[in-house]
Parts: structure tokens; C-alpha cells; sequence
């Protein structure tokens, strides 16, 4: 049995977004790998519809979706009433039971709900350490759009393109048509604002495909992004750290499909990792420097994966995305550069968990009052 000293880690998965089962996957690497002599876990489910389970091996319960025996669970943003709290239904109505206090929540969630910003506010509002970047960092993270305009606004290059709301292509289409088309010529790459894993992505060779893949996208978003497709090979860059970040070197990933899609990434092995990526050191270095510089720009905290695409017809090379909860399983890119950066996957948890309680108590400074 752990002791009382055992820092309470809680780890959240599943989730109410299209990753949920991604989230599961990354999730059964991070509990395999926090230390039981060390942390006190405990692990919350989030189902599809938003309800927040926890009890015995919810993992294989989530996984099994035999979640009958668990209980429903609640943390409030009230910061005067910490820890986890069970549901539970009375002739009265709903009674809180406290259930678990927790020193650090580890948010093992991809895309909406859980790495967008608003998971973040609930933590903020309680007072509670987590893991990853705060509100603004994980909502400009996660923002395809807003954050390519910071990206401009700090002259880092990223790949033109443009955003139209689900309203403009219902309402003018063909005007949005012609304005994609304008972007350059075909492969265009259409996109949700707000998702990940490549669900709502579509790589577009004419009009009629770019009809299907805008209506696909706005089926995930309000905000839609159209960019000129890049004939690309894919670098990625994990960064570590709150005020002093750190690059790893960079990793390369060759998709076995035609692009880097749902498929590709979780269903097709043949996809291959390139450790270090085979670029000259000098371009190594300047892609080091400038996923630091990107983390920076919108305020990231504890970990993020830069992802740039190189143009192997130009040689240019573009900041795609930073993800500021990347997948997580042992052999997902943030982790394997990492070990290959010299920092195994359960020392990168432990030093994840350090910068969170660090984060917090660099919060607990800011005065909150103005007091005369
Ligand atoms: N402009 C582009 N040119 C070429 N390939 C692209 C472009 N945008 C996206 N892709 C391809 O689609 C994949 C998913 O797009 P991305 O923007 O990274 O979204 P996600 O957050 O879903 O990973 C990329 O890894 C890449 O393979
Ligand atoms: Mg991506």
C-alpha cells in the first residue's frame, strides 16, 4: 500500500472528444509507467457523454466499456473544497462523498474538452497542479487558426491558407471554392480549426473533393481551415520545461498512406519512425530553436510536440502544429524522442508531474486582489 506521503496523482482519460480512444491508449502507457512505490493513482475515466467515473481498474473498464461498477465522481472549481468527490443518489437527492484528494491530475486527453483549454480552466479555478500547458497556451495549441496567426506575428513560417465558419460555406460556397482555389493549385488540404489525430482532414485533388472535405471538417468545428497541401516530410520536435523549455533532437515520421490520417497513425503499422531525422545538423538546430520559440509565443507549459512539414520540392520548411498533449503510448513520437534525447518514458513522467507542482506554486505568487 502506498503511504500518506505519496504525492495523489490523477490521471484522466477517454474524454468527451473524436481521440477518445487514442486518449485510452496513451493513458494505459502513463499508468503503466507512474511508479506505485512513489504516487498514489487515481485513475478517472471520462466517457463519451462527459461523466467522470472512477473505482477499480477503470482503465480495463473504459476499455471494456463494462463501467457499471464505477462511480461517478466530481472535482469542484471551488478551491476552499479540494479533492475528488463521489456521486452518489440519495431519497434527498445528489450527496457529495469526499473519495480522493489529488496533489497533481495528469490529463492524459486529446482535442476538445481536455486539451483545448477548458479542463485547464476547471483546474485554474480549484487551485490544483496538472500537467501541460495552461489555459491559454492549450487553447492557442489547439486552435489551428489563431495559432498560425501568432506563428506569423512572431515570423515564424507556416504554409498559407485560410479559415472560413461552417455559416460562409453553407451559405457561399462556391465563393469559398473559388478562394481555396486560389490558394494554388491542387492537392488543398482542408481541416477543422479545433480537432486532432487528422479526424475532419482530407487531402483534396479537386473541386468536388474539396466540396467533401470542407462539409467533413465543419462537421468537427464551427471554423474550418483551407491550406495549400505541401508535397511534405514531416519533422517533429518534443519540447520540456516551463520557463526554461528544452528541444529534443528531431524525430521524422514517413506515413505508410498518402498522408499522416486517422488510418496511418493508429491502424497502419507500416507507418515508420525516423530517429534522429536523417536533416543537416544545422537545420536540426534551427528547427530545435524555433519549436522553443513557438512554445514561448503562446505561453506553453510542462511539454508540447512541434510538428513542422519540410517542402521537398523547395526545401522550406513550415511550423505545422503544436500539440500540447501529444500521444503518449511508448511508442508515440513526444516520449521516443525523449529516450532517444536521453530521458526514459517513466523519468519524463516524473519530471512532467515536477514541472506541474512547480507551475503551481510559480501561480500561487500572483496576487489575485487588489488590496490598498
Ligand atoms: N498543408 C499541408 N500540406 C501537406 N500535408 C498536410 C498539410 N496539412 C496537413 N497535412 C497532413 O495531414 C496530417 C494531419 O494534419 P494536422 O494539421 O497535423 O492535424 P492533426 O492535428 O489532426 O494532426 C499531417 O500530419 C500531414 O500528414
Ligand atoms: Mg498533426
Amino acid at each position: 500500500m502506498n503511504s500518506k506521503e505519496n504525492l495523489q496523482i490523477g490521471v484522466l482519460f477517454g474524454g468527451r472528444s473524436g481521440e477518445h480512444e487514442v486518449s485510452l491508449m496513451s493513458a494505459r502507457s502513463v499508468l503503466g509507467a507512474l511508479d506505485p512505490e512513489k504516487y498514489a493513482i487515481i485513475q478517472i475515466g471520462i466517457t463519451h457523454e462527459g461523466t467522470w467515473l472512477a473505482g477499480d481498474n477503470v482503465h480495463e473498464a473504459m476499455l471494456s466499456g463494462n463501467t457499471a461498477q464505477l462511480k461517478p465522481v466530481t472535482y469542484l472549481p471551488d478551491p476552499t473544497r479540494k479533492g475528488l468527490h463521489i456521486l452518489r443518489e440519495t431519497e434527498h437527492g445528489t450527496v457529495l462523498d469526499h473519495f480522493a484528494d489529488i496533489d497533481v491530475f495528469i490529463p492524459v486527453l486529446h482535442g476538445t474538452f481536455g486539451e483545448d483549454g477548458t479542463l485547464q480552466g476547471l483546474f485554474e479555478l480549484a487551485g490544483v497542479a496538472y500537467v501541460g500547458a495552461g489555459v491559454l497556451g492549450a487553447a492557442v495549441g489547439m486552435d489551428k487558426a489563431i495559432f498560425k496567426d501568432v506563428m506569423t506575428a512572431n515570423g515564424i513560417p507556416v504554409v498559407e491558407g485560410f479559415v472560413v465558419s461552417r455559416g460562409q460555406l453553407q451559405n457561399q460556397p462556391e465563393t469559398v471554392l473559388d478562394r481555396a482555389e486560389a490558394l494554388g493549385s491542387y492537392p488543398l488540404f482542408t481541416k477543422p480549426a479545433n480537432m486532432g489525430s487528422s479526424v475532419g482532414v482530407t487531402k483534396c485533388r479537386n473541386r468536388s473533393d474539396l466540396y467533401e472535405g470542407l462539409l467533413d471538417a465543419a462537421r468537427f468545428d464551427r471554423r474550418i481551415l483551407i491550406e495549400r497541401g505541401i508535397n511534405a516530410r514531416e519533422i517533429e520536435i518534443s519540447v520540456l520545461g516551463n520557463a526554461d523549455p528544452i528541444a529534443s533532437i528531431p524525430g521524422e515520421i514517413r506515413p505508410a498512406a498518402d498522408f499522416y490520417s486517422y488510418e496511418a497513425k493508429y491502424h497502419d503499422d507500416r507507418s515508420e519512425l525516423f530517429i534522429p531525422a536523417p536533416i543537416p545538423t544545422e537545420t536540426a538546430e534551427w528547427m530545435r530553436a524555433t519549436a522553443i520559440r513557438a512554445y514561448r509565443a503562446i505561453d506553453c507549459a510542462g511539454m508540447a510536440r512541434v510538428d513542422f512539414l519540410l517542402d521537398r520540392d523547395t526545401g522550406e520548411f513550415y511550423l505545422n502544429e503544436v500539440n500540447t498533449i501529444p500521444g503518449f503510448t511508448q511508442i508515440s513520437m513526444y516520449p521516443k524522442l525523449w529516450e532517444a534525447s536521453g530521458l526514459p518514458y517513466p523519468q519524463l513522467i516524473d519530471r512532467l508531474i515536477e514541472l506541474a507542482l512547480e507551475r503551481r506554486r510559480e501561480r500561487d505568487q500572483t496576487e489575485w486582489r487588489y488590496e490598498r
